[in-house]
């Protein structure tokens, strides 16, 4: 059984990232979404909130589940049985910190490969802090976050701007 680790902050979830881990369903027998407990940059939803949105954006696929992790990912990795490490590149500016961070989980076990898709071109410039943003400025978020889940992702984005 090929286990994958799909990691990130999804802070929110995006359809950037709904189409990463579902082409790694594809590839893979079982797609662990790890989410950062702990992000460095304070997120604007709680774990719980991240966890729940990927649970629901990700319904349908039955071979994905979603987690938080906390720690070294390849030691999170390892914990899970997993050998790949999926990564969604989107624009060259993604590069050097995705390879950096490669190259670092390649020494820590070189056993746990990094395997890179590339974002599809309508993904291209998405990320979570451009729907924080739009959403934020009352801006249409639904050609970037899943249609289930996007409600939810305005009404925290307002409650947390209320708040700061
Ligand atoms: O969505 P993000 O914020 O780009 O995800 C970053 C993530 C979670 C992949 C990265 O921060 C990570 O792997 N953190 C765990 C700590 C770790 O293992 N660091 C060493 C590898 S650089």
């Amino acid at each position: 059984m090929r286990t994958a680790i799909c990691p990130g902050s999804f802070d929110p979830v995006t359809l950037g990232h709904v189409d990463i881990i579902t082409r790694a369903s594809k590839l893979f027998d079982r797609v662990i979404v790890a989410v950062l407990v702990n992000v460095e940059k304070k997120p604007w939803f709680t774990i719980e909130e991240r966890t729940d949105l990927l649970k629901k954006a990700t319904e349908g696929l039955k071979n994905v589940e979603i987690a938080g992790f906390d720690g070294l990912l390849v030691d999170y990795a390892r914990q899970r049985e997993a050998t790949a490490i999926v990564k969604g590149l989107r624009a060259v500016s993604d590069f050097e910190y995705e390879f950096q961070m490669a190259l670092t989980n390649n020494k820590l076990d070189p056993n746990i490969e990094t395997v890179f898709l590339t974002t599809s071109s309508e993904n291209m410039y998405l990320s979570s802090s451009i729907v924080k943003q739009v959403g934020l400025l009352g801006g249409d978020i639904s050609p970037f976050v899943p249609e289930c889940v996007q409600e939810e992702i305005l009404l925290r984005i307002r409650q947390r701007s209320k708040l700061k």
